[in-house]
């Protein structure tokens, strides 16, 4: 459960001649944040800030980020530590919990998820309504919405049982994943094993064959596969979390709070740059395009974005995104696939990074640039980045939701506005209206 802060200090907000104290409350880090609750019910006066580039929405225990010096910490351990030496299960634990697990509870948390990964047969049934053509992150946001109403026992009333649910979306997400990837490819499905890890079975179920025949994982991918799920598994008060967490104050129950957060992380501007950085890559083709790519990217009329560049909160290199670079230049040696994409996306980096534009705007490479390149070298199709991503994602997003209905009673999620329309007009009938 999340304690008010470690300090507080006062502040005094002066508007007109009205002076009006605040509280001002100095996160673990030593940062400041004006707490202004109830600043609107003493005085009546609003903040206003859209897209909360200066709101913090909730106080939290599990993801740190320092933008400017490129720092990211789960529960306080850096990524590239978790990244170089930990699992991805390890990291759902560490995020569900608090703690790194031991290994007994590893162990036990493995053997949990692992026996859950099975989706109930009706599920498959959802999954047939749909076009072949269907982009996959409308497949797995309509099954995890399912989930719900094929998870019985579901009883979110105690913390065990918000944990229970944690475990049961951790395993099933991947079991969903590959059951959209098959069917968007029209091949057969292949079902979870006992007796494989959570990554290996995840691979396995995508790329199987489903007539038996023995299928080896490749330990190179499903080690840099793990790692890309460890680089995504949370990040804070990001769009899609955000919209978790909103959905999740209504009391809304957490399948469908996820399902919310998958549809937030679609947009091209959030996790569903990984496809569009892939496609821009594409469309640049070659070395020798690059040049007038970036001209068109530096025209504001063009509308054209450097994709997998630039964050809201980075303004530094993506730690996540340096990770990502190496791996990708490791399995495209280890599966002995050359990657033109990798090659413009070096060379587009390389040039960005010396570009005025780039550098006065602080606009450096994020987990989306490099993420694709290794997943099309996976045998990944491009329509299974997103969802690659909200596999990884929902361990963070369950983790929030947890933290948040652990901290007692829910406050329902609701902005204000800053009203700027008409104001109070009668209603002429349309007869009557010159
Ligand atoms: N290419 C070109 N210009 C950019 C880019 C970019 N990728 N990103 C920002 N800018 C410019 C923007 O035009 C603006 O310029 P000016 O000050 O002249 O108007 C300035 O930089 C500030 O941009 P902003 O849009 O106000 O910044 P933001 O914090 O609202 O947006 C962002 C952050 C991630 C939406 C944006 O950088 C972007 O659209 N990037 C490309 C999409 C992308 O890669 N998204 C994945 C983010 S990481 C994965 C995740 O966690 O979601």
């Amino acid at each position: 459960m999340v304690s008010e802060s470690h300090q507080q200090t006062n502040a005094k907000l002066v508007i007109g001649d009205q002076t009006i104290d605040l509280k001002v409350l100095i996160d673990a880090f030593g940062r400041p944040a004006v707490d202004i609750r109830n600043l609107f019910a003493s005085t009546g006066i609003m903040t206003f800030d859209p897209g909360y580039t200066s709101t913090a929405s909730c106080q939290s225990t599990i993801t740190y980020i320092d933008g400017s010096k490129g720092i990211l910490l789960y529960r306080g351990y850096p990524i590239e530590q978790l990244a170089a030496r930990g699992s991805y299960l390890e990291t759902a634990y560490l995020l569900l919990h608090g703690e790194l697990p031991t290994a007994a509870q590893l162990a036990q948390f493995q053997a949990d998820t692992v026996s859950r990964m099975p989706v109930h047969e009706q599920m498959i049934e959802i999954l047939r309504r749909y076009k072949r053509d269907t982009h996959p992150m409308v497949l797995i946001e309509s099954l995890v919405t399912a989930l719900g109403a094929f998870d019985t026992d579901c009883d979110v009333s105690t913390t065990v049982g918000r944990t229970r649910v944690a475990v049961n979306l951790i395993a099933k997400i991947p079991t969903i994943t590959a059951l959209a990837l098959r069917y968007i490819q029209g091949r057969p499905f292949v079902y979870p094993r006992e007796d494989l890890g959570y990554t290996e079975n995840f691979l396995r179920m995508c790329f199987a064959s489903s007539d038996g025949a023995a299928y080896a994982v490749n330990p190179v991918v499903a080690g840099a596969l793990d790692r890309i799920f460890i680089l995504h598994a949370d990040h804070e008060q990001n769009a899609s979390t955000s919209t978790v967490r909103l959905a999740g104050s209504t009391g809304v129950e957490p399948y469908a709070a996820i399902s919310a957060g998958i549809v937030a992380l679609w947009g091209p501007a959030h996790g569903g740059a990984n496809e569009a950085v892939l496609a821009m890559l594409q469309r640049i083709g070659s070395r020798d395009a690059i040049g007038t790519f970036l001209e068109q990217v530096k025209d504001k009329g063009s509308n054209e974005r450097l994709m997998g560049f630039g964050h809201r909160v980075y303004k530094n290199y993506d730690p996540r995104a340096k990770i990502i670079r190496e791996d990708s230049e490791k399995v495209l040696a280890g599966l002995a696939v050359q990657s033109p994409h990798l090659e413009v996306a070096r060379e587009l980096e390389r040039i960005a990074l010396e570009d005025p534009y780039f550098i006065s705007r602080q606009l450096y490479p994020n987990v989306d640039f490099y993420s694709g390149i290794t997943l099309t070298a996976m045998g990944f199709p491009t329509q299974m980045f997103t969802p690659l991503f909200a596999l990884a994602r929902t361990s963070g997003w369950i983790a929030q939701w947890k933290e948040m209905v652990d901290g007692g009673p829910l406050t329902i999620g609701r902005p204000r506005q800053h009203y700027v329309g008409s104001t109070a007009r009668d209603y002429q009938p349309v007869g009557e209206r010159g």
